[in-house]
Formats: structure tokens, C-alpha cells, sequence
């Protein structure tokens, strides 16, 4: 059922209380019982019945949350900067459902609330409990389509008691259920089996013609040229067949990847690469998109 919020007019799900999702006033929810008998005394009576409204918080997680998505001076500007990624370069429109893949402390999801509309669904899942937590109380509380999962995947820098081996874990969603899949700074934490594994479900889950947008660590002549002349602000050495890292015990801290072996991933799961891939400035680039190398892509 949906009824009209007397606050700010605009129509809300009352299957969704207890706030609306506009302007944050506080949905009593009424059992069928009080709520006919509300209506029968006001007649054509609001089908809410409101409290004082309550101030909406300045949406910003705690600094422990924020420096588990790296550092947290730049938490907005980067949130910021990455909605316009997808709306600019990723094609994003307000409808759309959404994959945030390793969606930390809501470094994405929140500047996302202020352009998904209530048609658009947001799914949002982590490794971190804490992080899911943190986004389920206070997102989805005045955001009902945001969603967010923990899922115990492993991995040997943020979830070491992990007990489902990432190159086994399903994504919990249907197949073709998403028009945009985001993977900011998670495939800088992965092996390459897991991200083998992880290319194969994104590609399951994407719709036809949806897009992907997912940010790397690259390794090719130009960011080697860089590393060896001393310019790159992170220094990579060789770890197996096609990846780096600077972390000897714990590789997963932080990834680089040949591009060529991304690459042929892309083309193995049905992946076409929108180029040009927009590469970052971690090497000592100049004049470019963002901190790390973006890749968008259409299946
Ligand atoms: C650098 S943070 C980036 C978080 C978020 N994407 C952002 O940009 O704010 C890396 C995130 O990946 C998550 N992560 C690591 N391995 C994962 C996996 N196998 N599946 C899902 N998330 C994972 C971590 O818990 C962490 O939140």
C-alpha cells in the first residue's frame, strides 16, 4: 500500500516503515486493528500516524569503520567522486539495481542514497561484520531498498576466521538481477583464483547490456616504466604467475595484476571492456580519472 507521507507529500511504501525514506519522519506502524479504527474516526483520515520527526544523523561511520576502506580523511570526497564515475562513465540512472561488491563501510552506498529513487534496489555485501552492521543500522533504517549481507568469505588480511574459501563463495542473488555491479579497491585484495571466481559470478549476476565497474592495480610497461624510475607511490614485486604485491606474508593486504591476465577474463566471462580503461595515478600518472586503474565493462 502506498500512502502519502503529510510531511513532504511524497508517496511512500507502507510496507517499508518506520521512517520515510525522504524526509525521515518517524512511521508509527499501526496494527490493522488500530489503524481501521483510526480511519473510521478520521474518516478519510492520513493512513500513518506520525511522531516527532526524527533529526536524520550526518551519515558518516565511526574512524575504525572508515580506515577498514583505506584511510579516512577522504571518505566522502571519494564516495563523492566515485557517483560520478557511474553516472559519468558507468552509465548509472536513479532506477537501477545495484551490486556493491565488498562494500565496506557504506564508502559508496551513501552518496548512492542521495541518487537511487525507491525504484532502484541497492544490494551491498562484506566480509567485515562490523562494516554491515554499521550500514544495515544506519542506512537501511532510513533507506529500505539499500540492502547489505555479511557473508563469512576468507581472506587472509580482512577475515583470516573466515570459513567459505572465496574461490567457492556464490554471490546470494539471482542470475541477470543487476543492471550496475561496483568492485571499488576489492580485487586489490584478492588472489588471482578468487578473482577468476569472483569475474564468473559478477558476469552471472550482471543483466544483459549491465555494466561493471571495477578498479585495479595494473601492471604494464607503463606503470613498470614508473615503478623502476622510482616515480610510483606503491612499489609491487612479483608474488606468482601474474600477480603483486608489496606485502610479502600477507599478499591480500594489497594486489597488482598483469592487465593482461584481467584482461582475458573479461573475455573469457562475456565481459566487453568499454576502453578506454581509465588508467590511475598510483603509479605517478598524470591527469587522470582516480587513485587506482577503472575498468568499465557491458556483458
Ligand atoms: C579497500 S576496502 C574497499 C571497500 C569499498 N569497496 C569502498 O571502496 O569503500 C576492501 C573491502 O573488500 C572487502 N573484502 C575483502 N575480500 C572480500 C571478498 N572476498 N568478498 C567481499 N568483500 C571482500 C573488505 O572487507 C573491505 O571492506
Amino acid at each position: 500500500m502506498t500512502v502519502i507521507c503529510p510531511v513532504c507529500n511524497n508517496p511512500i511504501n507502507a510496507a517499508n516503515p518506520p521512517f520515510c525514506p525522504h524526509c525521515g519522519v518517524r512511521i508509527l506502524p499501526l496494527s490493522q486493528k488500530v489503524f481501521s479504527l483510526i480511519q473510521k474516526i478520521l474518516l478519510d483520515g492520513p493512513a500513518t500516524v506520525l511522531c516527532k520527526p526524527r533529526k536524520r544523523e550526518h551519515l558518516l561511520p565511526p574512524i575504525r569503520l572508515r580506515e577498514h576502506v583505506g584511510g579516512d580523511g577522504a571518505f566522502e570526497a571519494v564516495g563523492n567522486r566515485f557517483l560520478d564515475h557511474f553516472k559519468t562513465h558507468g552509465g548509472l540512472k536513479p532506477y537501477d539495481s545495484v551490486l556493491d561488491v565488498g562494500c565496506g563501510s557504506g564508502r559508496m552506498a551513501i552518496p548512492l542514497t542521495t541518487y537511487l529513487n525507491n525504484d532502484a534496489r541497492y544490494e551491498g555485501f562484506d566480509i567485515s561484520r562490523d562494516c554491515i552492521a554499521w550500514c544495515k543500522e544506519h542506512i537501511t533504517s532510513w533507506y529500505p531498498n539499500f540492502h547489505f549481507q555479511y557473508v563469512d568469505v576468507f581472506n587472509n588480511f580482512y577475515n583470516r576466521e573466515g570459513t567459505i574459501r572465496p574461490e567457492h563463495f556464490i554471490f546470494p542473488y539471482d542470475s541477470d538481477s543487476f543492471d550496475f555491479i561496483n568492485a571499488t579497491s576489492v580485487f586489490t585484495h584478492l588472489l588471482p583464483k578468487d578473482t577468476e571466481h569472483y569475474f564468473s559470478e559478477i558476469s552471472r549476476v550482471l543483466k544483459k547490456d549491465g555494466r561493471c565497474l571495477i578498479s585495479y592495480f595494473f601492471i604494464n610497461p607503463e606503470s613498470r616504466e614508473y615503478i623502476s624510475k622510482k616515480k610510483s607511490h606503491l612499489d609491487f614485486f612479483k608474488v606468482g604467475e601474474g600477480y603483486y604485491s608489496m606485502v610479502k606474508d600477507v599478499p591480500e593486504q594489497v594486489i597488482a595484476f598483469d592487465e593482461e591476465f584481467i584482461r582475458e577474463l573479461y573475455a573469457k566471462y562475456g565481459l566487453a571492456i568499454k576502453e578506454p580503461v581509465h588508467y590511475g595515478s598510483w603509479c605517478g600518472r598524470e591527469r587522470t580519472m582516480d587513485f587506482q586503474d577503472m575498468v568499465i565493462a557491458i556483458k
